[in-house]
């Protein structure tokens, strides 16, 4: 069990866990679903949860084996999901990775940026290259991205949604990196959202809490952290599932969702209402 898992486990506090749930519908009917991430967690709960409501899904990561799973289990569901391993730090595999669906597919509908990395550390004694590493992964990959994607996304009113946290929202000791990429996604969010008002594209952010995904295995605290600092963002009821984020993914990257443009959308169990 995680360090996470455990703690909360003693404040008493674990979610359900839900896996693997395979929802039938027809909202992403000929659409394509274009998920970096996807060999893992949450995306791969998307690719799962789109495809089995009639989206193709291209998906994109830089662990082969997982990608390879999760086609698995999309293909398992009767659904269709294409892949291609890219390393995102780098801008012209975004690029790439963009044009490769398009290339499979022939057209982008839907654009989710979930690649996603984490690191803790005293802020004093955070290492240049987990820095540098959350920015490329969390921050620029996803610019790079929308900036492929979005000439796409314009021929078809596509939408994209981006996985911020509620890291991105409010301050969190020993996660000061992690914090600015996610406060960066929200803005880059937000600020595309208003560059493109007057077209018919979406642009929207997920911002959870803990969500019971490898991201929160095996995590690495700072020596002689003060866990009263980090009480707060661990909120009262758990860790979301995978498959719950999913589902707020879902609704906002379907047509039910017109209305909703610029949104950072919280999952968090009201972490951040406080
Ligand atoms: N798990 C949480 O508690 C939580 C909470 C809030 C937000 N998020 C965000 O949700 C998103 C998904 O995270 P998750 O929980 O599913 O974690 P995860 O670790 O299960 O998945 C992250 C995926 O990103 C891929 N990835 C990492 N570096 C990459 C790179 N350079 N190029 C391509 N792919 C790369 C990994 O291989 C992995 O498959 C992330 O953006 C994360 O920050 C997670």
């Amino acid at each position: 069990m995680s360090l996470i898992k455990r703690l909360l486990a003693v404040a008493g506090c674990i979610a359900a866990i839900s896996e693997g749930i395979y929802v039938k519908g027809t909202r992403f009917k000929s659409k394509v679903a274009f998920l970096t991430g996807a060999a893992s967690g949450i995306a791969r709960s998307v690719a799962l949860r789109l495809s089995g409501e009639g989206a193709s899904i291209f998906g994109v990561d830089i662990d082969g084996e997982g990608l390879a799973e999760t086609a698995r289990l999309v293909a398992e569901g009767g659904g269709t999901m294409r892949s291609g391993v890219f390393d995102l730090r780098e801008r012209e595999k975004c690029f790439a990775a963009v044009s490769s669906a398009v290339d499979e597919f022939g057209r982008l509908d839907i654009v989710g940026n979930i690649a996603g990395v984490n690191r803790f550390a005293t802020f004093t004694e955070m290492a240049p290259e987990d820095w540098e590493l959350m920015i490329a992964v969390n921050l620029s990959a996803p610019a790079y991205v929308c900036q492929a994607a979005i000439p796409h996304l314009l021929e078809t009113s596509g939408n994209i949604v981006n996985l911020a946290s509620v890291a991105g929202v409010m301050g969190q000791a020993y996660t000061a990196g992690y914090c600015a990429t996610k406060g960066g996604v929200v803005q880059l969010t937000r600020a595309l959202a208003m560059e493109y008002v007057k077209r018919e594209i979406r642009v929207n952010a997920i911002a959870p809490a803990g969500v019971d995904t490898a991201m929160n295995v095996d995590l690495h605290f700072p020596e002689g952290m003060d866990w009263k600092l980090v009480k707060p963002y661990m909120g009262h009821r758990g860790l979301a599932t995978a498959d719950e984020i999913a589902a707020v993914f879902a609704f906002l990257a379907s047509d039910e969702a017109r209305p909703v443009h610029g949104a950072v959308w919280t999952a968090d169990f009201g972490v951040s209402a406080g």
